[in-house]
């Protein structure tokens, strides 16, 4: 029987325990897709909550200007997790969704590859570095005893999310099926505004360039760490519970944060494995700041 406490594995996908309805995951499959529909889809890490708030200030006009006061978890609430969910079916179009499943588990109709998906992936030594930080942050997520702990667990897949190599190579290797644009977290970062613009001609979205200036400046680090529609602050207190004081979503937000965690050792091992695993995918990483 499967007991781990934080890891409730469905068709061989570790999703987190406590976050789930079960009965709810039997019948995604089927979920009814709109063509207008859009899906945010990311391994776990790497710039969610971000595209969250991208993508609420591209659609709402209202959020933009702020007169909306809904948080992005309920504007583009997740397919998996009961949070925010409720009135998933009755929201008029077009809907948003953020997702971390694996391509084999979403709902079928987003094969009509009608409804869009924009799939922002990072350069996965940032997001185990992330991934550290936030699971001994959180009371919902293992604790590891060190950083050497984690990148095990990471790499075995024994974290919520399961492997992150399976999860890009699946979603890549299947784009054919999918209306799906990709998009790194490190193209976001150096250039906000190209992303939008570039988030904007996917979606269909005409915006002005001042829209455009609105989004960019409500989605930097900096003014989302303070915005609590984008921040999550409290629903990590609430839903997840906080185990340590230092963390949050938006931790640093930075391009090469693990060169301040990894040993040589571990980043050689990990290129080595990296270079194996990712030699037919042909998706650009962006792994130091200063790299064009
Ligand atoms: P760090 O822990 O490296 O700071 P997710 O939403 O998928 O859980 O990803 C969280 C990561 O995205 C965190 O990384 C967080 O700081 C980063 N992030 C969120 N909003 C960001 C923004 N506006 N600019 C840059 N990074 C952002």
């Amino acid at each position: 029987m499967d007991t781990d406490k934080y890891l409730l594995n469905f068709r061989g996908y570790n999703l987190q325990r406590t976050a789930v309805d079960i009965e709810q995951l039997e019948h995604l499959k089927d979920f009814e897709i709109r063509d207008d529909d859009v899906f945010v889809t990311t391994y776990l890490k790497s710039g969610t909550i971000w595209t969250q708030q991208i993508l609420s200030l591209i659609y709402f006009e209202d959020y933009r200007k702020q007169t909306r006061k809904m948080k992005t978890a309920e504007l583009v609430p997740y397919l998996e997790y009961s949070t925010h969910r409720i009135d998933f079916l009755r929201r008029p179009s077009p809907r948003l969704f953020s997702t971390h499943l694996p391509y084999y588990l979403v709902p079928n109709g987003l094969k009509n590859k009608k409804a869009k998906i924009v799939y922002i992936y990072r350069n996965p030594k940032d997001v185990i570095t992330s991934y550290f930080h936030f699971s001994n942050f959180l009371e919902a997520f293992e604790t590891s005893k060190n950083f050497d702990d984690f990148i095990q667990k990471f790499l075995d897949g024994k974290v919520v999310g399961s492997l992150w190599f399976d999860h890009i190579k699946g979603w890549y290797e299947h784009r054919e099926n999918f209306n799906i644009l990709f998009m790194s977290y490190e193209e976001m970062k150096k250039d906000l505004r190209s992303a939008v613009q570039k988030f904007c001609q996917f979606l269909g979205k005409e915006l002005s360039e001042g829209d455009i200036d609105a989004v960019v400046k409500q989605a930097t680090f900096k003014n989302m760490k303070s915005d609590p529609r984008a921040n999550y602050n409290d629903i990590l207190k609430n839903e997840f519970g906080i185990k340590n004081k230092d963390g949050g979503f938006l931790r640093k937000g930075t391009i090469g944060d693990w060169k301040n965690y990894f040993t040589v050792n571990q980043s050689e091992s990990f290129d080595m494995l990296f270079q194996k695993k990712m030699k037919d995918i042909p998706l650009k990483f962006i792994w130091d700041i200063n790299e064009k």
